[in-house]
This record gives structure tokens, sequence and C-alpha cells, in this order.
């Protein structure tokens, strides 16, 4: 059961751990009540601090923001309540300057309905962009199987295919099937989905000139309509790949995918798991139905199977293609990794999510335990996502040190809990979730074994026991993992198959790893982990 040591991967997302900002919520520089970019340079020595060498941000281009910027309306600028193309060049060097990486987030799949394009299409007279969104043949053609339909909302006899809310309407890749009863429906290949597939590339490079080092991508697997397998999108992005290998080598990609062996082999440098159709990874942090209980929970009633069973074969199929992501959270999540948790339970999750291959995404907050607000109206078509959207508390200050404006200014209200945590006291305390989170990522990054492509291995993992024990490996470092979310002390004896001789404590509980004469046993209490380095 030893791990295998996989071929190794591209270089700077072997160390990677990147960190969600979004942007309307992270810092204001200026006192309008907003966040904005300036806020994000200010911030980067305490993101350079916490040891985190890429940033993905949220869409921060122009945009009506009925989605929070998911509703973009030009893609080559800069929203002005964020600053400008110039400030975000600047973001872009400072941070490299500080070996931290921006992704800027790629909405490839459409635009706002107040995008001038889409206004064009929406036009009786054919011209450059009728094709560039999917219009049905007549207005009286109005709904579709599988695809939501809006109705009447333009001069031209047509409706238009949505990808999201109404408003969002889909830029047109065509379809991999088209039905011949449904002559609208366009191929991959037809001069529309081609010019959009070019503007696409219009877009990226005009990114990654300004200094971009990639892009998160939207919904990246919904490009191509009637594409049940994938495998029309998948060989859309792989030609992109191949274009930034052949222009942009260093630049990468993570997708909005959650299925790796698709996307992976796509051409994506990684994929995230995501709380989307399969339980696995919400299993990890959040219950997966009323009743179910989450592995990390401190009841131990959880299942790590949950996980493992859909983790490993996706693990196997992309091993050496590319990396899956495990985030804290994101935008779109609630609620979010701190709720509920207290610093205990979040340092034996994140000694799990900050020693598991691949890359680790820490959404804003979650290094702080921040929590989810809830009740609050819908903000930008957030809905229930709202309240894993508020402003980032980095000191006891009335505005939390997020801002300078009047309380009833701000995008959203500071969490009002006395007991909000705030960076600035997580600063002072050596057992802080932030300290926390700072050490385990010094020790992926000071270990070879620890970091992406490091291979994996269970160890013990068996349903019904709390306890998780696996081994990380790579050019002959070898580390073993034990965790226990369980608030109860736990053991077990180590499988005869995983031979060492010696356990040297890097984190965690001391002496967790003892061996007698029938060999190792790992024994931990309550809610803890031990990190060893084994020889
Ligand atoms: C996924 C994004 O994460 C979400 O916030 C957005 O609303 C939809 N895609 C639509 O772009
Ligand atoms: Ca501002």
């Amino acid at each position: 059961m030893n791990a295998v040591e996989p071929s190794p991967a591209a270089d700077w997302l072997e160390h990677a751990v990147f960190y969600e900002i979004y942007p309307q919520s992270f810092r204001d520089s200026n006192g309008d009540g907003i966040g904005d970019l300036h806020g994000i340079i200010e911030k980067l020595p305490y993101l350079h601090s916490l040891g985190v060498t890429g940033l993905w941000i949220n869409p921060c281009f122009e945009s009506p923001f009925r989605d929070a910027g998911y509703d973009i309306s030009d893609f080559y600028r800069v929203a002005p309540r964020y600053g400008t193309n110039e400030d975000l060049r600047t973001l872009f060097a400072e941070a490299r300057k500080l070996g931290i990486r921006v992704m800027l987030d790629l909405v490839a799949g459409h635009t706002s309905d107040q995008h001038p394009w889409f206004r064009e299409s929406q036009r009786h007279e054919r011209n450059r962009y009728t094709d560039w969104y999917i219009w049905t043949d007549s207005v009286w053609t109005w709904s579709a199987p599988n695809q939501q339909v809006v109705v009447g909302a333009a001069e031209r006899d047509a409706n238009y295919i949505p990808n999201f809310f109404y408003f969002q309407p889909a830029l047109n890749y065509g379809y991999a099937q088209p039905d011949p009863k449904a002559p609208w429906q366009q191929a991959v290949d037809a001069p529309g989905p081609r010019a959009v597939r070019e503007e696409l590339k219009k877009i990226m490079r005009f990114w990654f000139d300004l200094g971009a080092s990639g892009f998160r991508v939207d919904m990246a697997g919904s490009l191509v309509k009637n594409d049940p397998d994938g495998r029309a999108t998948a060989a859309l992005w792989h030609d992109f790949r191949t274009w930034m290998h052949r222009e942009y080598p260093d630049r990468a990609m993570v997708s909005e995918w959650s299925q790796p062996q698709v996307a992976i082999p796509a051409g994506f440098h990684m994929d995230f798991l995501l709380p989307f159709s399969k339980p696995g990874y919400k299993s990890l942090f959040r219950p997966t139905a009323p009743g179910a209980t989450a592995y990390f929970d401190p009841s131990g009633l959880g299942d790590i199977r949950q996980f493992l069973d859909e983790f490993e074969p996706l693990y196997a199929a992309t091993k050496g293609q590319g990396f899956i992501a495990i985030p804290t959270g994101n935008h779109d999540t609630v609620p979010r990794l701190g709720d509920g948790k207290d610093p205990r339970e979040l340092a034996v999750v994140y000694a799990f999510l900050l020693t598991m291959p691949g890359v680790p995404f820490i959404y804003y907050g979650d290094e702080i335990g921040m929590r989810s607000v809830a009740g609050l109206p819908s903000k930008e078509g957030g809905f229930g996502r709202t309240g894993a959207r508020m402003p980032m508390q980095w000191d006891a200050s009335p505005d939390a040190g997020f801002s300078t404006a009047p309380a009833g200014r701000l995008y959203l209200p500071i969490d009002s809990a006395a007991d909000r945590p705030t960076v600035a006291a997580q600063e002072m305390d050596p057992h802080s979730t932030l300290n926390t989170v700072r050490t385990l990522i010094a020790l992926r990054q000071a270990h070879p074994a620890l970091q992406a492509s490091g291979a994996f291995a269970e160890v013990v993992a068996r349903s019904g026991e709390a306890l998780f024990v696996y081994e990380r490996a790579s050019r002959g470092e070898r580390i073993m993992v034990a965790v226990n979310p369980a608030a109860r002390p736990c053991e077990a004896r180590l499988p005869a198959t995983v031979e060492f001789s010696e356990a040297r404590q890097l984190a965690g509980e001391a002496g967790a790893f003892q061996c007698d004469a029938q060999g190792w046993t790992v024994q931990l209490p309550a809610v803890s982990y031990a990190v060893v380095e084994i020889e």
C-alpha cells in the first residue's frame, strides 16, 4: 500500500496555495463602502505572510452586477468601482514581487444582457453578432428540451437560451449533437461559434499580456450544448490548452466543472471538487442531506469513505496530468467552513486540506474561521449565497477594518456577532486558526511529499471510524498524516504492509505514532491530528 511516485508536474503549481478573493468584500481602500483593487494591493503583505502563492479574484470587469459580476458587459475593462486596468496591472506586478500569481475569472459561457454584443444580437437586421448567442428560430419556439428559454425579449423574432439567470444569455459555442428538427441549433464549427471561440482567445490574451497568471473558468463544462459526455466541450478546452502551451506556457487554468476525469485530460491544469451532483466533497465539511453528518464533525458519525470512494478514482484517473483542487469553500457555498466549528476543529480540517495532493484553495476569511450570516436580503443575485460574501473582518473597529464608510453604506453589513473572528486578534494568539493555517502552509511548502504531485495513499480509512490515516511521498520523502475529527480519542493499528522504522513529528500531537512488537499504532486524543515524517 506504499504510495507510488507520479511523474513531476508543472513547476509553480507544485507548491501553490491559492486564496479566493471576492473583491467586493475584501478591503475598501477609498471609503466608498465597496472593496477594490487598491484594497487588495494594500493587503498583499498579509497574504504573503499567510504563505499563499496564488490569488483567484472573482470577476472584476464592467458589469451591471446583477450576478455579482458574473454578468459582464465589457470583458476588456475593469469595473470602475474596483479601479482601472492600470490598477490591475499594478496588482499583478506587486503581487509577483512577493511570489504571488494572480488568476482572473473567465466567464466564458455568457455575458450580461446589457453587453453591446447581445444588444446587437437582439436586433432584427443580421449583423456581426446575430449568431454569437443561441436563438430559437421564432418567438413561438418557446421551449427546448433541458434548456431554459427567455421568451419575447428582443426585436428579433426569436427567443434566447440563458446560461444561468435570465439576464445571462449563453454565448453560442454550438451543439455537440444539433437536433435536425431544430435547425437553429448550430454545429460547433459554424461561423458564429467559431467567432465566439476566437473572441474568447482574444480576451485571454489581453489579460495574459497585462500580467494575469491564469483563469478560473466559470461553468467550464457547459459551453457546448447537448454535450452529455462533455466530449465536445473538452475538445474546445483542449484547443485552448494547446494554444496556451505554445504561447503562454507558464499560465494556468482551473475549471469550475467538478469532473476532473474529464476536465484535466481536456487540458485544465486543475479542476475543483464542488458540492454539485455527487456527495463526496460536500460530505467532508457540510451535511450532504438533512440529518446527515459531515466527516469533519465532532460527533464522529461522518464517514470518510463517502469522500474517498469518489476521490480516489478521480485521483487515479488524473495523476500526473493535472491537479484536483479541494477548496475550503467559495462565494457560492453556505455554510462557510467556520460555521459551528471552534479553532481546534478547524485545525484538524486544515491539517487535512493542506496535506492532501492537488492544489488547495482558501476562500477569503476561512483562514480565520469567518462565519456566514443568515437571513440577509439577496445582494447582487447572491440569494442564499449572500451570507458567505460578508466583508472581511480585519480588526475590531466598527467597519472591521474593511472600510471607513458609514455602516449603512457598506456593500454588505459587518457580521454583528460580538465574538466575530478578526485577523488582528488572531495575529496575537499562537493557537489561532490564522496561525495554524500559516504553520501548515509553511509545512506544505517545506516538504515536497506534501505538495501537489506528491503521491497519496490511504492507510486507515474505514466506515464507522473517525480516524483517517494516509501517506504522502515524493522523491524518497515519506510523510504520514492522521486526523481525528471526533470528540473522543481514537486508535488504530497500521496494516503490516506499511513499513517504516522511525516516525519524526512535524506537526500536531507528539507521540501519536507508536511501535511495539506487533508493529505501528496511531493514537489520537479527541479532535486532533498528527503529521510525521517516516523512514
Ligand atoms: C458560477 C459562479 O461561481 C456563480 O457565482 C455564478 O452565479 C454562476 N456561475 C453564473 O456565472
Ligand atoms: Ca472602494
